[in-house]
């Protein structure tokens, strides 16, 4: 990790770097400030772009909910520099942060930008950038030939750091042959996100190739099949979590998809708890869905996540400063979470425990 850029350089150097991707990505996306969903919110092409489904119902909660959590300072310790780093996959990552697999900006407005519809460009700015900052990224999947190939290519010349995600292909050959590719790849482990069913421009019927369901005996042949840690992407039922768990999966992500699925979904910081007691500690569980700071981070930390993933901030960040933008935002949010865990008496991640935190009902929807 090359934390050579203190706060207040980055922040500077990230604000920047949202200007120009402002002056990129719009009108698909506004880069708002804090990317809260609001200002994307019933666009027309809205669940194709960065929005979310329908009036963005379930990507506002995300971040509403999260915002709701407070965080309870406590500063009369001794002095130490806290230390956020994790063991994952049998890697020392530098914070417990990944970007969250984007497969595809799907947009009626051409992005005059290196990285747009250049798949190769864009993952490996992505997995360069979250690398050099001791992060990770997750890659993502679609029907384009090539596509998936283009993704897992710079995590094997990284040595296999970094997740792809495999869209639950309706064709199991199509699904096998991808998982064959990243196992080839040597990635450190391997996701699907078994929501993607429900993604309107890929139900089964309704596009070639489309996706589909798996049962838990298909899941835990995927698991078998795999034989590296195999990740069940979104997850928003304690049902759901705990047929996870019992396929074999090293782990679950709680995802909405960023409110791209289901309007009405429930914020997924408040499944964390209860998907916790419910699985206890025999999977890993990530979470993503609005998460804007480290402050963020800490607090689904503080409710019983082992690792966090952040979605539309990394493609603002690739847009305005490439490999380096994605770096720079990687490390905000590294020092926003060592300066939660110096304010509130943390000096390893397993001392932000739950005391560390409460929830407002007030800002429930
Ligand atoms: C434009 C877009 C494309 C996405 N593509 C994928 C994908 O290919 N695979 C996947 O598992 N999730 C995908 N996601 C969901 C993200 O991985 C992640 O769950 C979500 O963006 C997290 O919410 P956030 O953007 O509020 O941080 C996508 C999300 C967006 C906005």
């Amino acid at each position: 990790m090359i934390q050579n850029i203190q706060y207040n350089d980055v922040v500077e150097v990230w604000a920047k770097h949202q200007e120009a991707a402002k002056k990129i990505l719009k009108p698909s996306c506004h880069v708002c400030k804090v990317c809260d969903g609001r200002a994307c919110a019933g666009h027309l092409t809205n669940i194709l772009e960065f929005g979310g489904k329908g009036n963005n119902g379930g990507f506002i909660n995300s971040v509403e909910r999260l915002a709701a959590i407070k965080i309870h300072m406590d500063c009369i310790h001794e002095e130490y520099d806290p230390d956020p780093s994790i063991d994952l996959f049998g890697h020392r990552f530098s914070l417990p942060v990944f970007a969250s697999p984007i497969g595809t900006i799907l947009t009626e407005h051409p992005i005059d930008s290196p990285f747009f519809n250049a798949n190769a460009a864009y993952a490996t700015a992505l997995v360069d950038g979250c690398c050099q900052a001791g992060a990770m990224a997750w890659v993502g999947d679609n029907k384009r030939p090539g596509f998936f190939e283009d993704q897992i290519k710079p995590i094997m010349d990284r040595g296999g750091i970094g997740v792809p995600t495999i869209k639950p292909w309706t064709d199991r050959s199509r699904y096998w042959q991808k998982l064959d590719a990243a196992k080839k790849a040597k990635t450190m482990a391997i996701a699907t996100d078994v929501d993607a069913i429900g993604l309107g421009y890929q139900y089964a019927g309704t596009s070639d190739p489309p996706v589909s369901t798996r049962s838990l005996d298909e899941l835990k042949e995927i698991v078998k099949r795999a034989e590296c840690p195999f990740i069940v992407k979104g997850i928003m039922s304690c049902g759901a979590a705990v047929k996870a768990a019992q396929s074999g999966a090293y782990g679950i992500v709680i995802s909405n998809h960023g409110g791209n699925i289901i309007e009405s979904s429930p914020a997924p910081c408040d499944m964390v708890e209860s998907i916790r007691k419910a699985v206890g500690d025999s999977v890993k569980i990530f979470v993503d869905g609005g998460v804007r700071s480290g402050e963020d981070v800490f607090k689904l930390l503080a409710l019983g996540a082992d690792a966090v993933g952040i979605g539309r901030p990394y493609v603002q960040a690739l847009y305005g400063g490439g490999a380096y933008g994605v770096y720079i935002y990687t490390l905000k949010i590294y020092w926003e979470l060592v300066l939660m865990m110096r304010l509130t008496n943390c000096r390893s991640i397993a001392d932000i425990t739950r005391d560390k935190v409460h929830i407002e009902e007030t800002a429930k929807r």
